[in-house]
């Protein structure tokens, strides 16, 4: 039997569930090459944690998140913090010689980005970067299809992530701080439909023409303050960007992300026209990917919808799950992602790609040109954002 992978996680709150749910389950559904050992869980709050950890089996916890780095029985650590301590943490686990597994956006600026690909390069520990959505069958079947030139030559893609919880009656949190996040809707939606639209075409993203930001809410109530004691802060961060990009091949993107769209949850959603056919995918109808073929006859063409989860159509995870559409939901992806990066760790093939931390950066560039372009209203080549 080969030894366990020892995996420790900072951050124990939305992030800390999705993950620690993933480590758990990927040894029950997939055929590893190692065992998952779950064993220590840190974040900041003392009583929180102790209730987490015995809620999801860490069997160890600590506020210390350092001590994990001195920890020499951890192989991977996983960092699920707010974004401006992803690189001290980061950093520290690579010079320790662990595997690190870090939440996107990768940092809260380009230049922490910057320092963590470079620490990523230098060290013997491999990284992975939770860009989860690739991991969605139908995500990942698109990303087959474009592949296998079902798409032909590839003229748009039109992306956008649409979520709703951002009013004015959302109190104050790091995510509306900018020294904390490094940006609002854009580091958080955008981040996820740029490296979708990397991943589906292959291309990379050579220019952004034009971007717009707002915020539209500049005043938040802090959290905790009553009507007897109210409190508000400046939120400085967007709460929207939109932005307009050339790929590779010369095909156009466009790119939206809000936190103000009523009554879209969580549309993170992505369209791809080629000059084969086009797809379609939204994550809040997350198990279908519609498709498109331009070559069938214009008779009976139409939009295909296809449900995602086919054993025997061998769609990407199918059949470590359920029986045909017998679907999956959010939390699929995650355990999906903690699979692929043990089978990475044994030298398999994880069965889609895995962004580390030099894809991340690339990542994290596309979205540093798009605030560039807002804030200089011009349009900027990729090369020249560094
Ligand atoms: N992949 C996705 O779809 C997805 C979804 C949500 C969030 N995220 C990313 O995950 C990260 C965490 O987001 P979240 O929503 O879980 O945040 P959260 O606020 O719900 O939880 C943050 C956790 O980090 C801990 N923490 C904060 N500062 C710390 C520090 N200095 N040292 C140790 N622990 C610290 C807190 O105690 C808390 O447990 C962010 O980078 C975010 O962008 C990704």
């Amino acid at each position: 039997m080969p030894r366990p992978l020892q995996v420790a996680l900072i951050g124990a709150k939305f992030m800390g569930r999705a993950h620690s749910n993933a480590w758990r389950q990927a040894g029950c559904f997939f055929d590893l090459p190692r065992p998952i050992a779950l064993h220590t869980i840190a974040a900041r709050d003392a009583q929180e944690l102790e209730a987490f950890a015995a809620q999801w089996g860490w069997p160890n916890w600590t506020v210390r998140w350092k001590d994990i780095a001195e920890d020499t029985s951890i192989d991977l650590v996983d960092i699920g913090t707010p974004n401006h301590v992803h690189k001290e943490q980061a950093l520290a686990m690579l010079e320790a010689g662990k595997h690190v597994a870090c939440e996107k956006p990768l940092a809260s600026t380009l230049a922490e980005a910057r320092d963590m690909k470079d620490a990523a390069k230098r060290a013997k520990g491999k990284t992975f970067v939770w860009f989860n959505y690739r991991r969605c069958p139908a995500v990942a079947l698109a990303h087959q299809l474009v592949a296998e030139g079902r798409l032909g030559s590839i003229y748009h893609v039109r992306a956008h992530y649409l979520q709703s919880w951002g009013g004015p009656k959302t109190p104050l949190s790091w995510r509306f701080d900018k020294k904390r996040a490094g940006s609002g809707a854009h580091g958080d939606l955008n981040a996820h439909i740029v490296d979708m639209t990397r991943f589906v075409t292959g291309e990379e993203i050579t220019e952004v023409h034009g971007a717009v930001a707002r915020t539209f809410i500049k005043e938040r109530v802090r959290p905790g303050s009553t009507a007897k004691r109210p409190g508000k802060g400046k939120s400085t961060v967007d709460d929207a960007v939109l932005f307009l990009a050339s790929l590779t091949n010369g095909a156009t993107a466009s790119f939206e992300a809000t936190r103000l769209a009523a009554g879209h949850q969580n549309r993170n959603s992505i369209e791809i026209n080629g000059s084969k056919g086009s797809l379609r995918f939204d994550f809040e109808d997350m198990n279908v990917l519609w498709f498109h073929d331009e070559t069938e006859s214009p008779r009976t063409a139409g939009w295909r919808r296809i449900m995602c989860t086919n054993v025997a159509g061998q769609h990407p995870y199918a059949e470590n799950w359920w029986p045909d559409a017998h679907v999956l939901g959010y939390e699929h992806g995650f355990t999906n992602m903690a699979a692929d990066i043990v089978r990475a760790l044994s030298r398999k093939k994880p069965t889609v790609a895995l962004p580390d931390f030099a894809s991340a950066y690339e990542t994290q560039r596309v979205l540093e040109a798009a605030l560039i372009s807002a804030k200089e209203r011009c349009a900027i080549k990729m090369r020249e954002v560094r």
